[in-house]
């Protein structure tokens, strides 16, 4: 079996060439990255010799052709991947998340790909005080992020019906982990408490997400490669639903460093409250989250302890 994994020099990607090289050591992967800002090679040090590995964008017909050659399944990673990001630059976010998309599928339906698995988010339902989202829920994303990839994966999903392309959509919540770029919240909380500076929380801190381990998510997207049903969406969720001030606080203690360093600042633009997701699909397909946030928290803070090297250069 040959796996083209898009974005797989970012951070989930990194995660599940790792996670693919482990538990299907037969399978040969090969990973399309554009290695912008968030795509590193140093992520895919360690398995470099056994990948084959094509610097290109999704977005670039040819590349993706050459890319797709002789690929049974294709796993898209590949987005631009941050909210902040896409309100200042939000064409970015249409070109990689929408059109990227299409570029893939175009290719995937010419050569009639046994298996396409679109990795979406749960920030395309949008955000909700009460109640978990359910896959059938209606779509309501909130950024330029979340809105291009609600455009993708209903693209994609428009493939199925259209073409019989064997498409499965997976919406995950928050994913955290080793190799997670430090824009992202947990990252820069430990390294900007590492430096006693201030840990910048938006508005109150009472904003919620439901955080994912990254390994647990790996094993549903490998899952869902699997067993996914075409047409299907699968929610992926993990049920440790946190604010972000007790993130904060956890992450704080651990580091056994003072709650002074917290700083309020001003709210993110159509900041979502709340994400929650019902994730019945794929429990039915034998996954469970192994995780427990507390262990998996401890475990993310201490490797970007002693990582310094990897993330050092990116401040
Ligand atoms: N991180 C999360 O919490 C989370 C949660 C739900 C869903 N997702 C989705 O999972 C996927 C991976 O997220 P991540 O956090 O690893 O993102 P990331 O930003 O760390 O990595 C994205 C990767 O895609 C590559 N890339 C970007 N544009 C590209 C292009 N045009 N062509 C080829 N490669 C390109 C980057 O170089 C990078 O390696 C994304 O689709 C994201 O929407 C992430």
């Amino acid at each position: 079996m040959r796996h083209l994994i898009t974005g797989g020099a970012g951070f989930i990607g990194c995660n599940f060439v790792r996670h693919m090289l482990a538990e299907h050591p037969d399978d040969e992967i090969v990973v399309l990255d554009k290695l912008t800002y968030a795509g590193r090679m140093e992520n895919l040090e360690e398995v470099i010799d056994r990948i084959t590995f094509i610097k290109g964008d999704i977005c670039d017909k040819e590349i993706v052709s050459t890319a797709m050659e002789g690929c049974d399944k294709v796993v898209n990673f590949a987005a631009e991947s941050h909210v902040d990001r896409s309100i200042t630059t939000p064409e970015d976010f249409v070109r990689t998340d929408v059109i990227g998309v299409f570029t893939l599928l175009e290719e995937a339906r010419r050569r009639d790909i046994e298996r396409f698995v679109q990795i979406s988010t749960d920030e395309v339902y949008g955000s909700t005080v009460s109640g978990s989202f359910s896959e059938e829920d209606i779509l309501d994303p909130s950024s330029p992020y979340s809105a291009s990839k609600a455009g993708g994966e209903l693209l994609a999903r428009s493939y199925v019906k259209t073409y019989g392309l064997k498409v499965t959509v997976t919406r995950s919540s928050n994913n955290y982990g080793p190799f997670q770029y430090p824009e992202k919240l947990i990252p820069v909380l430990v390294i900007k408490a590492l430096n006693n500076e201030p840990l910048p929380i938006y508005g109150k801190g009472t904003n919620v997400r439901d955080w994912l381990h990254v390994e647990d998510n790996c094993r549903a997207v490998d899952l869902v490669l699997q067993k996914g049903k075409p047409g299907d969406i699968v929610n992926i969720g993990s049920g440790n639903e946190v604010s972000n001030i007790d993130v904060t606080k956890m992450i704080l203690k651990h580091m056994n460093k003072p709650e002074s360093l917290i700083t309020f600042v001003a709210d993110r633009p159509g900041h979502d409250f709340r994400y929650s997701l019902e994730w019945g699909r794929i429990k039915e397909m034998g996954w469970e989250p192994k995780v427990k946030f507390e262990n998996g928290l401890r475990q993310t803070v201490d490797w970007y302890l002693e990582n310094k090297e990897w993330w050092k250069t990116l401040l």
